[in-house]
């Protein structure tokens, strides 16, 4: 099993680059999208700092529906154009909310969290699902943190076909 490094300490660039390296050994050779997502949900989780949750909603009949993920249980199905995660989707871009409770129609799944940055998963040129993560600190994500999941999201979508987990 691949050991886990945290990244708290690192700059964000570095932290990033860290994180990319470590996730391109968790999918070398695996093509399994179930096991990808849930090993970067776990990945992220342990080691990005100040983080509460980390998952994937994948979109199902016009509803996200809960995929893997590291945190509290969460709410199952959100709408598209609902909460953060629902206009992620329906935007097609990355979101970053440095203050949930100043966000209109924001999904509480956690009452710890305060901060949250969603990235809208992209495949075959339709949006398939969600990144979500949730940080108990106001202001804890920014452009950078933006940047470097988008990249991490798009080592997801080339290690494997999630659209399995997708339909219209
Ligand atoms: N806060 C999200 C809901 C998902 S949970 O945070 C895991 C939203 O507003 O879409």
């Amino acid at each position: 099993m691949h050991e886990v490094h945290s990244t708290a300490g690192l700059a964000k660039p570095e932290a990033y680059g860290e994180v990319h390296r470590q996730l391109a050994g968790v999918f070398a050779g695996e093509r399994s999208a179930l096991a990808n997502a849930a090993n970067m949900a776990a990945l992220l989780f342990q080691s990005l700092p100040d983080l509460n949750w980390a998952g994937f909603y994948f979109l199902q009949a016009g509803e996200l529906v809960l995929g893997p993920f590291q945190g509290k249980g969460a709410c199952v199905r959100i709408g598209l154009g609902r909460g953060v995660c629902g206009a992620a989707a329906a935007a097609r871009r990355t979101i970053i909310v440095p203050d949930v409770h100043a966000f209109p129609g924001h999904i509480a799944c956690d009452a710890a969290s305060r901060s949250e940055v969603v990235v809208p998963l992209v495949q075959h040129g339709e949006v398939i699902g969600v990144l979500d993560l949730d940080s108990p600190r106001p202001g804890r994500f920014d452009a950078e943190d933006g940047a470097g999941l988008e990249a991490a999201v798009a080592l997801l979508l080339n290690s494997a076909d999630l659209t399995w987990f997708s339909r219209p």
